[in-house]
């Protein structure tokens, strides 16, 4: 049998690969402590757990879900994003629950990606951004994220051309694998490009709770105009330690939600009602747990700064998201780094190419590691080199 083009140019998904090479590793005996993978380590907080077993003994929670989700769901969100943002959303036409938002960042290319179209997309990036519009038959547009230009892309370096052709444009803050930040003014900025050449934008803010001294990220829809020309793809997965169960969201421009709906409702059958019960709770309930986990991921993150200085590795210490982005010693790219330090070491980083290439140069560590292993992990980087702590 022969698969169709599409899926047979796919590269390999980024963490399949260095899943593997771990796997391989831990079968030859090695210990090997990875930072690569942005997974929560902590469980999900308990009140959203017990709100999931009740909805679950729920029969009415045993039928297909609808694919827009449960009106309480969608109040919920929009609860929230006001609270949080003091963003006022239309829960009836503003708001779509996702099956994490991985799922609704790939489908929305299928909705404004015609074959030949083109999306912008940052490099580096999460890599589905891109992947989606390739499935759909669009190119992807690189917008390189530079360290000079704070990883922002600049929006003045696209072609007129490009940006005359351009249906969909991405953006990422805080960022997924660099750790920038932006604020309103950089948001404006994107607002006004996407009026002048009419480009649907489409903001992934999922580590908007993921912050560290005092520092909180603005939404995108924060920005004058900003429902006028795009959607925030949000998701319950890292601000409540939810990735397991797969629920996101879509905010924003009614028109463009409504798109998604309609592509979604022929495609899957919505998100299990428990799931949502278990959602609402998240959204609705006590948030110290936010406070208490970004408390943890900043003293990880001290950690690990303090530990790449000892062994002459430079990272900005980032201000939000998960990760450290971290420049490569001299002589190496990405990808041998990586390797020398799985090697030598037996620690596991994410080579910033892995990302696109202008992420050459840098590795991508995670703060999601278990403390337990976080200080084994510590002392086999402190000992790359030699250096002893
Ligand atoms: C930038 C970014 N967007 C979206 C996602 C997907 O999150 P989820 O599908 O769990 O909501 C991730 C996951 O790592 C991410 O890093």
């Amino acid at each position: 049998m022969k698969i169709a083009r599409r899926v047979a140019n796919l590269p390999p998904y980024l963490f399949v690969e260095i899943s593997k090479k771990i796997a391989a590793k831990r079968a030859g005996g090695e210990e090997v402590i990875s930072f690569a993978i942005g997974d929560p380590d902590a469980p999900t907080p308990q009140h959203i757990i017990e709100r999931l077993c009740r909805a679950a003994r729920e029969p009415a929670n045993h039928h297909y879900p609808e694919t827009e989700g449960l009106p309480e769901l969608r109040r919920s969100i929009a609860g929230w994003y006001q609270k949080r943002f003091g963003v006022s959303l239309d829960p009836d036409r503003e708001v779509l629950p996702l099956i994490g938002s991985k799922e609704g960042i790939g489908h929305i290319a299928w909705c404004y990606i015609d074959p030949g179209d083109t999306a912008l997309v940052p490099d580096p990036a999460y890599p589905v951004y891109a992947i989606g519009t390739t499935l759909a038959g669009g190119e992807p547009y690189y917008m390189p994220l530079t360290e000079e230009n704070n990883f922002l892309p600049d929006l003045d370096a696209i072609p007129e051309d490009i940006a005359k052709k351009t249906k969909l444009l991405w953006i990422n803050y805080p960022n997924n694998p660099t750790g920038a930040t932006a604020d309103i003014g950089f948001f404006d900025r994107v607002v006004q490009f996407a009026r002048k050449y009419d480009i649907a934008v489409c903001h992934d803010g999922p580590y908007s709770e993921v912050a560290f001294d005092g520092y909180k990220p603005v939404s995108f829809l924060e920005a004058d105009g900003a429902r006028e020309v795009g959607v925030e793809f949000h998701s319950l997965s890292k601000s409540y330690n939810m990735t397991g169960w797969r629920i996101g969201m879509a905010v924003g421009n009614a028109d463009m939600i409504n798109a998604l709906k309609i592509f979604k409702s022929n495609l899957d059958s919505g998100i299990p009602q428990a799931i949502q019960h278990a959602a609402i709770e998240a959204l609705s309930g006590p948030q110290d747990c936010i406070e208490k986990h970004n408390d943890i991921y900043q003293r990880r993150r001290d950690l690990i700064i303090e530990t790449l200085a000892d062994i002459g590795i430079k990272a900005v210490t980032p201000r939000a998201s998960l990760y450290i982005w971290a420049g490569v010693p001299k002589g190496y790219t990405s990808v041998e780094f990586a390797a020398d330090l799985l090697e030598q070491v037996g620690v596991v980083v994410t080579p910033g190419t892995g990302y696109g290439p202008h992420g050459e140069g840098y590795i991508r560590l995670s703060l999601t590691i278990p403390d337990a292993s976080l200080l084994k992990g510590l002392n086999k980087l402190a000992a790359w080199r030699g250096v002893k702590r």
